[in-house]
């Protein structure tokens, strides 16, 4: 039991997928997992654990932003004591190299957000980065799906409606994509010592204005899913 999940200690696996929205995390529960019971309703943040390929894997909702997956993914550490977490999200593109429904997994995850430096202070800019070992798995995972996935630098972002942000610059150096939570991830990963990896799914592109139809954004998430969960449930 911790403060946001009401779950016993052993109602968790230690490989854990963390899609923002809770009723995704239902819809991985209900299509990919077997035997998936439900472990946590509190604040609606859906978590499930269930068994993939007959290894044990939990789906916990995180909610938008650093504060809210920082409280999941410390919980699920601490508490619970996972030690594989990938989040499966969508992002906005925002590369001329990145259509929509790309499918981008987060090599590092740059950030604009105080969380680094209230970590480190201002003299040093940590770098959140992906575990290689799930990383090196995800990109051959793809390859076997026949998904062509993209892996570079995205970045993570504390405000959707962002006017100042200088979206040029990041394009020049190479930034894919923008979400909202994977620099926290990687950062808590690295404190606690464990594994993680973020996988995304362009909902929508922030040159061209395009926006995935709702039809679609099933099928699209479906081919991440895959790819995280063949991932996850390796050695
Ligand atoms: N900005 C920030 N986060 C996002 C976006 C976006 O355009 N799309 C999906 N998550």
């Amino acid at each position: 039991m911790s403060i946001h999940i009401n779950a016993p200690a052993d109602a968790v696996a230690k490989r854990v997928l963390l899609p923002g929205d809770p009723l995704r995390a239902k819809h991985i529960a209900e299509n990919f997992l077997e035997d998936a019971k439900l472990y946590n309703e509190v604040r609606n943040a859906f978590g499930y654990t269930g068994t993939y390929k007959g290894v044990p894997v939990s789906v916990q909702g995180t909610g938008m932003g650093i504060p809210s997956i920082s409280i999941y993914v410390h919980e699920l550490i601490r508490g619970y004591g996972a030690r594989k977490l990938i989040r499966v999200g969508t992002c906005g593109a925002m590369h001329e190299n990145i259509k929509i429904r790309d499918v981008i997994i987060a090599q590092a995850a740059t950030t604009d957000s105080s969380v680094v430096r209230n970590i480190f202070g201002p003299s040093i800019n940590f770098a959140p980065i992906a575990d290689f070992d799930l990383l090196s798995k995800a990109v051959n995972c793809a390859k076997d799906l026949e998904i062509s996935a993209k892996v570079g630098n995205i970045i993570t972002v504390d405000r959707f409606y962002d006017d100042e942000i200088d979206n040029d610059k990041l394009r020049q150096y190479g930034i894919m994509a923008v979400e909202m939570e994977t620099a926290a991830l990687y950062i808590l990963s690295a404190r606690y010592k464990v594994q993680s990896l973020g996988i995304f799914t362009a909902s929508d592109h922030l040159l061209t204005k395009e926006v995935t139809p709702a039809s679609e954004r099933q099928t699209d998430f479906n081919d991440m899913v895959k790819i995280a969960l063949e991932t996850i449930i390796q050695d």
